[in-house]
């Protein structure tokens, strides 16, 4: 039996602007993970990729294009591909997770990356983060349509990532060890749904827009500088800056201005949404002097789940 992980994310800085070219950070977040087990099954048993969670129990049958194929299916068809073992197996594929979902952080890459990992070290094939995170990236296109790839890239890599769709993710320092704390606002985000909203609003006003974009991917730079010189002060108020430009891009919603206002006023350096929004993740960068008031804030203010994690 070989088993695997894959760990959650936030994105630190820059959604949406990714979309369109502009940079991003995101952080993998340890304390919530995926877990992809692989064991031989009796002689003509097949494939069969079982997710007891969600009550699937998917038997691997006749190809189907990738656009209808179920998400699990697609992850063990491309990594039987990548690693050129044939799909004739008897195989027993199980995947667990105790990341929430639609919450922003990344758990559909958490789970294709651990049956890539499982299933590859099941075989005996090595491949490289860069290899794992390009075939996560074939599952991420059924889930999101247009994913910039930032998700897979953090959760492959794991550590913290400057992301520029289309190239390779450049790993970086970080000055200081600084502490984030993920706040779920419970309310469920469509990722696809919400980029297609921007994607439309764009449209109808590129100028504005792209404007608004540029400013974000200047905030991102800004952001970079601030964490790896270690000013978390300087981060914490760069996310307020990137928190106000994404209500303007219109992904906010009044359950994450609650949360990042709790946050702030309990001492927290900044916060803002994280991943697509209007509902999911709230992050707040804190000392770990104000590390229970601003926990203690956030539940009073209805944060359905609060983590908090050192990004080092
Ligand atoms: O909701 P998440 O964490 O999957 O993040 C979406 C991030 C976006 O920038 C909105 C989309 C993308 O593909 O980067």
């Amino acid at each position: 039996m070989t088993v695997a992980y894959a760990c959650s994310k936030v994105i630190l800085f820059g959604e949406h602007a990714v979309v369109y070219g502009q940079p991003a950070i995101a952080v993998p977040v340890p304390q919530v993970r995926a877990t992809a087990t692989v064991e031989d099954a009796a002689s003509g048993e097949g494939v069969t990729i079982a997710a007891r969670d969600l009550d699937v129990i998917h038997r691997l049958g006749n190809p189907v294009p990738d656009d209808e194929a179920h998400p699990l299916e697609l992850t063990v068809r491309n990594t039987f591909e990548r690693i050129g073992v044939s799909e004739r197996q008897d195989l027993l594929v199980e995947v667990a997770s105790t990341i929430p979902i639609a919450r922003g952080m990344g758990s559909g890459a958490a789970v294709a990356t651990a049956i890539v990992r499982a299933l590859s070290a099941h075989f005996g094939a090595r491949l490289t983060a860069s290899e794992v995170s390009e075939l996560v990236y074939k599952t991420e296109m059924v889930h999101h349509g247009t994913p910039s790839g930032i998700d897979n890239s953090v959760i492959a890599f794991e550590k913290p990532v400057y992301f520029i769709k289309g190239e390779a993710p450049q790993t970086f320092e970080v000055g200081r060890l600084f502490c984030l704390v993920v706040a779920d606002t419970g309310v469920s985000s469509s990722t696809r749904e919400i980029v297609a909203d921007v994607r439309e609003s764009w449209r109808a006003d590129p100028e504005c827009y792209d404007s608004l974009f540029a400013d974000v991917g200047s905030v991102v730079m800004a952001a970079r500088a601030s964490i790896a010189s270690g000013d978390t002060a300087e981060a914490g108020r760069l996310m307020n800056v990137n928190q106000a430009l994404l209500e303007e891009i219109g992904v906010s919603s009044p359950e994450i201005e609650a949360l990042v206002g709790a946050a702030r006023q309990a001492g927290a350096l900044g916060a803002k949404l994280s991943g697509a929004g209007r509902g999911g993740n709230v992050i707040a960068l804190i000392t770990s002097a104000v590390r229970q008031r601003v926990v203690s804030a956030l539940r009073s203010a209805g944060a359905a789940c609060v983590i908090t994690t050192d990004v080092k």
